[in-house]
């Protein structure tokens, strides 16, 4: 292969006059004299030139939207708005030829939900193409933010005989034949299973996180959790990447910190580092919330949201204390919540975090101290208040349009405490001896927490479906490509 020159890269150039080659997909071609050709490194296409007196009909005719090609030809500064520079085409070679009576894709607005059933090539587009930029940087960002304050990235196992979170919402792993399994007294017998055991795809990687944690003072985990709960909103998927934190000799406080910090670092990356695919995106969404009616519309585009964020701390306050504000509240009052809220204990829907986030606060909140008996087993007990309510060191961060983002915790380092919570929850005990260890053997106050990948590549890029900030995501009835 012949060297070439990203379409970026010339774009910047300050050099002209210069022989260059580039290759890219045709995004449109116009009087037989100018194609615009993207390669995917911006969202900008380089304007190429072509002298069609001179150049074969037949090659001009194969020339069509979706075509892959190689143009070699001349750098130079453009004459024509719009662009600095373009090329001068010297010669022109067909890589792929693409139908445009096939071409699933055409040269003009097609919905998201079209995209979604063309996930092959949506990539393609403007907008897909800014989106897993944006993905791809953040991944990269959550990296450098971890490294440079020195925690270790551990690799926690994606089969597991355990459920973290003892939501029951797991995913199966077996190599039995379904239709015919090995039985002993009526029951599957897993010992005769690959593992020797009943195994399942992890729903996070928490746990043995918590292990590397206990000697290499502070990890985090950043790969791929699977929960099988059929959630078909446009917060949930099946399959999404989490990226969780555990430092030793953290408290809730120090958790706190540490994730607003984390948050508002990735969202400052991107905005320095992403600036022409934020701009991009911020007018994509502006023109989406004109179709809305006015009262739908948000009073900040999706810069300001995100400089806002940076700017502002977030809220911190505890879960009872949101609670006596949602009591007090107007629809609560006026019977607006189709949950209202009465007593003090239940868990928050997605319209209570709402209200708090979008109308009472109007920026990102973290809420502590939720009820014990809303939360997992592995989070540290608060003394019982005054009037005996029980709560943990929980921390749930919420984030305007989005909800939950963030969930965490202090963990339970009491031996005697974590085993009473676990038998009183029915957590079996002996399978997870190896976490009790880490309580009988070294124990140390600690905390962690994780945030949801795809949540955050949604409030960043602003897209309303989480189903499109992930290359092929995976949801109930849904596995394809
Ligand atoms: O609140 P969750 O369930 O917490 C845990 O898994 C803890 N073990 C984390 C920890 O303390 N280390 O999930 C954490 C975050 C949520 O706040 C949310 O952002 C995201 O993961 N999340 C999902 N994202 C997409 N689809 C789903 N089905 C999700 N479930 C959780
Ligand atoms: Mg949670």
């Amino acid at each position: 292969m012949s060297q070439r020159t990203k379409i970026k890269a010339l774009l910047e150039s300050e050099q002209t006059n210069i022989s260059v080659t580039v290759k890219g997909w045709v995004r449109a071609f116009r009087q037989n004299r100018f194609i615009a050709l993207n390669d995917g490194s911006t969202n900008n296409n380089i304007q190429i030139v072509v002298d069609f007196e001179n150049t074969d009909p037949g090659l001009l005719k194969r020339i069509t939207f979706g075509a892959a090609i190689s143009v070699t030809g001349e750098l130079v500064a453009s004459l024509g708005q719009g662009q600095k520079v373009e090329i001068t085409a010297k010669e022109i070679e067909i890589l792929g030829d693409c139908d445009p009576e096939e071409y699933p894709l055409q040269p003009k607005k097609q919905t998201l939900e079209f995209l979604r059933e063309k996930a092959h090539l949506r990539f393609r587009t403007n907008t897909f193409g800014s989106v897993f930029r944006v993905r791809n940087s953040l991944s990269y960002a959550v990296h450098t933010f971890f490294q440079e304050r020195g925690f270790v990235y551990l690799h926690t196992p994606i089969i597991t005989a355990s459920d973290a979170e003892g939501a029951g919402e797991t995913f199966h792993v077996t190599n039995f034949d379904l239709a015919n399994p090995p039985k002993t007294d009526g029951e599957i017998d897993f010992k005769q299973d690959f593992f020797g055991r009943a195994t399942n795809l992890t729903v996070s990687g928490q746990l043995e996180g918590e292990l590397g944690a206990m000697a290499l003072s502070d990890i985090y985990t950043f790969g791929p959790t699977f929960r099988a709960e059929n959630s078909n909103t446009t917060r949930h998927l099946a399959e999404f990447w989490m990226i969780e934190p555990e430092m030793a000799f953290y408290d809730l406080e120090d958790n706190m910190n540490l994730a607003e910090e984390l948050l508002k670092y990735l969202i400052g990356y991107v905005l320095k580092n992403n600036a022409e695919d934020i701009e991009f995106l911020n007018q994509r969404l502006t023109e989406e919330e004109k179709q809305k009616p006015q009262q739908e519309r948000s009073d900040m585009s999706l810069t300001e949201k995100l400089q806002f964020c940076l700017d502002n701390d977030f809220q911190r306050l505890t879960y009872t204390e949101a609670i006596d504000i949602l009591k007090e509240s107007t629809p609560n009052k006026k019977k607006k919540f189709t949950y209202p809220i009465e007593g003090w204990g239940t868990d928050l829907q997605s319209e209570h975090e709402r209200y708090l986030v979008e109308k009472h606060f109007k920026k990102p909140v973290i809420l502590t101290d939720y009820p014990k008996a809303i939360k997992a087993f592995y989070m540290r007990q608060n003394e019982p208040d005054a009037s005996g309510r029980e709560t943990v060191r929980a921390m749930d961060i919420l984030f305007p349009g989005i909800g939950e983002m963030v969930g965490g915790s202090q963990r339970e380092e009491r031996l005697d405490k974590l085993e009473q919570r676990m038998d009183e929850m029915g957590i079996p005990k002996d399978e997870l001896w190896w976490y009790l260890d880490t309580r009988r053997f070294g124990a140390c106050p600690h905390a962690g927490f994780g945030l949801g990948f795809e949540r955050m590549v949604q409030f960043v890029t602003g897209m309303g479906n989480i189903r499109d900030v992930i290359p092929f995501p995976r949801f109930p009835k849904n596995a394809e490509f």
